[in-house]
């Protein structure tokens, strides 16, 4: 057995308040920690979007009656909550500003909000940037020009994690993340999975991007799933929602890439636990760690997950590598497929 310290994801969308049929807090941390997290920080693109005292209480209230593992929840920036929502930053996991066009309504186009955001959100508190390409240059320009520190979501093309490490080699306060489907599928996989089901954004990319990502693995601080679930009746409609499940595909996908030597095992808890924790200023969880057999074999199944959108976009990929155990504070909360934390058991990681 090889024990890890327990996984952190800085990049989750429970969907609840709202859309519970995709998610809710029970299985959104039930699917954590059968991934072997033990600590989630929620999106604020939820329905309504956590964007205020009132929302935020409402989705914390729903997770200290759901949660199986530790928590926090990101406020969302809006064009006129900037001056309100800054007092309230310990209570919440970050400022998550949505800089281009995804799934929900929080995209923030005029240039003069993302100043109030960036000058008013208190510097020692994260914040969290999804922005592409061009949008990308423009959010590293803010926070040189504010002199604060931006969380880059979802890095997924070359041009991108070349930028931020030109931005790094500056000495600009910029960190990221990249999730395993942008490490591990492009834009030719969207044949089998499927042309709704491979929706995604950032959409799945190139090989030469996909490679990209590896080649400047130094430059990539963590590995974040974007766990974005959807039904597969949506994802099937006419009009499928982008995002993909992953907070179970992802340690063994990339426990697989360490065993194939393309990753240490040094590299994976730097970007799964000591990064997160660094950057995003969370409590350590004492006596917690996750068991896994490295050498267990499987392949990938579309269904059967603990996530309630019960699919998967990596289905049919081989892996090497199983959670087997997951002690969360002295407790075993996780073993051999079955969710053993009540639920209500995860604690706040805020406030
Ligand atoms: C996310 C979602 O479904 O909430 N979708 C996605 O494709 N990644 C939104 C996001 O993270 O941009
Ligand atoms: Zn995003
Ligand atoms: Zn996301």
């Amino acid at each position: 057995m090889l024990r890890l310290p327990g996984l952190i994801d800085p990049h989750v969308h429970v969907r609840e308040p709202g859309a519970t049929h995709k998610e809710d807090w029970g299985t959104a941390t039930a699917a954590a920690l059968a991934g072997g997290f033990t600590a989630i920080l929620a999106m604020p693109n939820t329905a309504p979007p956590i964007t205020d005292e009132a929302t935020l209480h409402i989705a914390l209230q729903a997770a200290a009656a759901k949660a199986h593992c530790d928590y926090a929840q990101y406020f969302g920036a809006t064009a006129n909550n900037a001056a309100s929502i800054a007092p309230l930053a310990s209570q919440a996991a970050g400022l998550k500003m949505y800089l281009n066009q995804t799934y929900g309504s929080l995209r923030l186009d005029d240039m003069t909000a993302w100043h109030e955001h960036f000058r008013r959100w208190p510097a020692h508190a994260p914040l969290v940037a999804h922005a592409e390409r061009h949008t990308l240059a423009a959010a590293i320009l803010f926070a040189a020009l504010h002199r604060r520190p931006v969380h880059i979501a979802h890095v997924s093309h070359r041009e991108e994690i070349l930028l931020i490490r030109a931005a790094k080699a500056h000495g600009l306060p910029v960190t990221c993340e990249v999730t395993p489907h942008h490490l591990f599928l492009t834009a030719a996989d969207a044949a089998h999975i499927g042309p709704g089901r491979s929706e995604v954004r950032p959409v799945l990319a190139s090989e030469a991007d996909r490679q990209a990502l590896w080649d400047n693995l130094d430059v990539i601080d963590c590995f974040a799933t974007d766990h974005a679930p959807h039904t597969l009746a949506e994802k099937d409609s006419d009009n499928p929602p982008p995002g993909f499940p992953g907070l179970e595909t992802a340690l063994p996908l990339l426990l697989t890439a360490v065993q194939q030597g393309r990753l240490s095992m040094e590299d994976l808890i730097a970007r799964m636990h000591t990064n997160p924790r660094r950057i995003f200023g969370l409590p350590s969880q004492p006596e917690t760690w996750v068991e896994v057999d490295p050498d267990a074999r499987w392949e990938i199944p579309l269904q059967g997950w603990h996530t309630r959108a019960n699919w998967s976009p990596f289905a049919g990929m081989q892996v090497q590598g199983q959670v087997r155990r997951v002690v969360l504070r002295g407790k075993v909360v996780y073993e051999d497929g079955k969710v053993l934390a009540s639920p209500g058991a995860g604690r706040p990681l805020r406030g």
